[in-house]
């Protein structure tokens, strides 16, 4: 048992003091164990699953940095006594007493049994709501705090500028803007505001970093060559925002090479730009086998070993996973090609965030209070709130939604995605959950006959959330498919209005980390034979809804053509089926937007919404436009916007302004409008973008209510970097544009001076 009167024991001095005096005492074994994790908590778990002081004797003698995923499959209450046993272990038994991290996934939620699963991270974009995702943040980091857990892989600021990419669902959208604001608010719910962490929050990890999202090809971790300048204003902007605003203490390097340079082993990336230019003071993790990937995959380095060296000099602290690299760097430092300065350097941010969590004077969570607080009432309402909020109306053609409970006899809910529980990737099982069908039924109550089909397939595999980590994906034969068809066709005849519930699936857009596990698409249509499964009911004459659950923009020029109603749901998370009958049946408005540009087809590709101007010329035999455009979504009731105004047309470059309008809820129901703020130079030195978000608001209307919305211009608002890559504001004429959508705005100008 380590002397508790040691200096690094005493919460009274300052957290420099403390690292400093541990590490004067730590030996190079002990050193290097606060560089990496353990693999899973089943590396030290005996057969029964329990905490197994043997299999610590050989993992955790040393101590270690972190252990991941303690507990996936175990109660609250287990993960609870598990994290407990094996903090236990490392206070009494090792040298120096040091309490371990356990690192979780919480992309939309704490992956985790019983944890609550909310929206997908693209849905939780789409409801342009950083209160709301601030909350659901502030959920994840409590249910893991409850089980012990203190240090979340999460959130992903990815801007996902190409589709075909799996990853797709896990990042907010497509705007550097909307993705920072959520990505500040992420962070904020895990970690709070203080840098000293209480024991109801977490660390939190923003990745990938950086420029991930945007592959060529659409191929997971493929190299993504952008320029300085588009690094700077559209990839990097997310990331810095919840550096500098955010307080983030730790990030993950990115899979990908930018410019030649793989990010593990970029230090230009990890140090001049992240700690000597935006002040990060938390550590940096590798991404899972990201510095082995330098041998394996970038062939920067001749081995694993020289991955290392590479990775840990550019400024990678510590190894998620396992120690499959940094294995190595006792070596390294012993042979004299590592300085221990740099371990020592990596070590001090490292331990920093142990002393922030307060891990040395409280190690221990409590099993009684984890039960209660992991997937209670209050979180799942929450979860609630969040689909409401995220679902989007694509088309309501003669208002045909809501549906009129007292019109209709006989409803038809048809499709893959109905009667399956859909949570998208990084899920894991949810005390409590609503499938499509479930939510349906429960709302049409007893006058009203649901009849189900399946309809079609998607995958051979039954249609659910566990399809994201399951390896082998594959298409059904398309005859197979055709008794079915026929089927639903026969079925959909007889009701009122059929509900179609497509989109894809959970191994159909997917992470692709092997080549056995794969989730990058070269085509964005429906599998399967869901589009003609849509035209056939569509043809039977009874009004058709369609709801999108996937992961994914899709391709749907068909469905968007034809049928009346379209509603994305993203993966609405647990809660999902019950706020997607809320929806159809009229007991909430719809008030999502895309935070995504929708496609009309590959050949479009890349489609995002802010693009430079030269992208103006037409297709040969093809619409131009997208199909669903960013920032786009409809409400069961209309708004007006009016007079738009400055509350100074002219202004200098170092002032601000005000722009407003009026808007008005012109119809019957209340209802949310997203109003968003874009921007555009006129004229500027470097070429600019048409269009680009600068503010935007959710904001409740009664029906009939006008409010006059206000906005503020900063001279950060109008900025870009110029030739020299400084960050200017240039004279001129600017586009001041407040809209429904990035496509539907009123306009004014404003005029800058020097
Ligand atoms: C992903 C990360 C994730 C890590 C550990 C990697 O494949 O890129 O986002 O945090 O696995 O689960």
């Amino acid at each position: 048992m380590a002397d508790k009167s040691l200096p690094y024991f005493n919460s009274g001095l300052p957290v420099t003091e403390r690292i400093a005096d541990l590490i004067s005492r730590m030996n190079l074994d002990e050193k290097i164990a606060q560089l990496y994790s353990v693999p899973w908590e089943v590396s030290i778990s005996d057969e029964n699953e329990n905490f197994s002081p043997a299999k610590a004797e050989q993992y955790l003698k040393h101590g270690i940095l972190h252990v991941g995923r303690p507990g996936l499959k175990k109660s609250p209450r287990e993960a609870a006594r598990f994290t407990n046993a094996v903090q236990k272990y490392l206070v009494e038994e090792t040298r120096l007493g040091i309490p371990a991290l356990f690192h979780e996934e919480a992309l939309h939620g704490l992956m985790a049994q019983g944890a609550t699963s909310f929206p997908q991270a693209i849905a939780l974009g789409s409801t342009w709501d950083p209160h709301l995702v601030r909350r659901v943040f502030a959920v994840a980091a409590r249910e893991m705090r409850a089980r012990g857990s203190n240090y979340a892989l999460t959130p992903d600021l990815d801007l996902v500028r190409e589709p075909r990419w799996g990853r797709t669902e896990e990042s907010f959208g497509e705007d550097p803007y909307l993705v920072s604001r959520m990505g500040v608010a992420a962070v904020l719910g895990l970690q709070s505001a203080s840098v000293n962490i209480d024991n109801e929050h977490i660390i939190a990890t923003v990745k990938h970093f950086t420029a991930h999202g945007q592959p060529q090809g659409g191929r997971n971790g493929a190299p993504v060559n952008v320029s300085m300048r588009e690094l700077r204003e559209n990839f990097l902007q997310p990331f810095r925002a919840a550096v500098v605003e955010g307080g983030v203490q730790s990030v993950m390097a990115s899979y990908n090479e930018i410019d030649s340079i793989p990010s593990h082993c970029n230090r230009w990336l990890l140090h001049d730009l992240l700690r000597t230019e935006w002040g990060f003071a938390g550590f940096v993790t590798s991404d899972g086998w990201g510095i082995g990937q330098l041998d394996t995959v970038h062939h920067v380095a001749a081995n694993k070993k020289e991955a290392a060296k590479l990775a840990i000099e550019a400024g990678v602290d510590s190894e998620i996973l396992c120690p499959d690299s940094f294995q190595f760097l006792p070596q390294l430092v012993k042979s004299g090609q590592v300085k221990e300065s740099i371990i020592d350097r990596a070590l001090e941010r490292v331990l920093r965030s142990k002393f922030n969590l307060g891990l040395f004077e409280n190690p221990y969570t409590d099993p009684d209070a984890a039960e209660h607080i992991v997937g209670c009432p209050e979180h799942r309402q929450l979860a609630l709130e969040a689909a409401h909020k995220s679902i989007i109306l694509l088309k309501n053609t003669g208002n045909l939604l809501p549906l009129h409970v007292d019109k209709l006899k006989k409803i038809v809910v048809i499709g893959p995605n109905a009667a399956g529980l859909h949570l998208g990737g990084y899920s894991y099982e949810p005390t409590h959950s609503v499938t499509v069908l479930e939510g349906i039924r429960q709302k049409a109550g007893n006058d009203i006959e649901v009849l189900y089909h399946e309809g079609c397939h998607i995958t051979k595999q039954p249609s659910d959330w566990r399809l994201w980590w399951q390896d082998e994906i594959g298409l059904v034969d398309p005859a197979e498919d055709d008794k079915l068809l026929d089927e639903a066709v026969e079925i959909a005849r007889q009701a009122d209005v059929a509900i179609l519930v497509i989109g894809g699936n959970e191994g159909t857009c997917r992470e692709g980390w092997d080549d056995n596990h794969l989730g990058d698409r070269d085509d964005l249509n429906l599998l399967g034979r869901q589009n003609e499964l849509v035209l056939r009911i569509f043809e039977t004459g009874t009004p058709v809804v369609v709801v999108l659950i996937n992961g994914r923009p899709l391709t749907i020029n068909d469905i968007a053509d034809k049928v009346p109603a379209i509603i994305e749901a993203w993966y609405p998370g647990q809660e999902g089926g019950a706020a997607i009958a809320d929806i159809l049946f009229g007991n909430v408005n719809p008030g999502g937007k895309l935070s995504i540009t929708f496609p009309r087809s590959v050949g479009q590709l890349p489609v995002y919404y802010n693009h430079k101007p030269s992208v103006n010329r037409h297709y040969l035999f093809a619409i131009t436009e997208p199909l669903f455009p960013f920032g786009y979504g409809l409400s069961y009731t209309t708004f007006s916007y009016n007079n738009i105004r400055l509350s100074a047309s002219n202004m200098h470059k170092n002032e601000s302004v005000t722009v407003s309008v009026d808007i008005t809820n012109t119809g019957t129901l209340a209802g949310d409008e997203i109003v968003q703020l874009y921007i555009r130079d006129r004229v500027s030195s470097v070429t600019r973008p048409v269009i680009e978000l600068k503010d935007f608001r959710r904001i409740y209307f009664k029906a009939g209510e006008t409010q006059i919305v206000q906005f503020t211009i900063t001279p950060d608002k109008l900025s870009f970097f110029d030739v020299h890559m400084q960050q200017v504001v240039e004279p001129g004429e600017f586009d001041i544009m407040i809209g429904t959508s990035s496509v539907n705005y009123l306009k004014t100008i404003l005029t800058v001076h020097a």
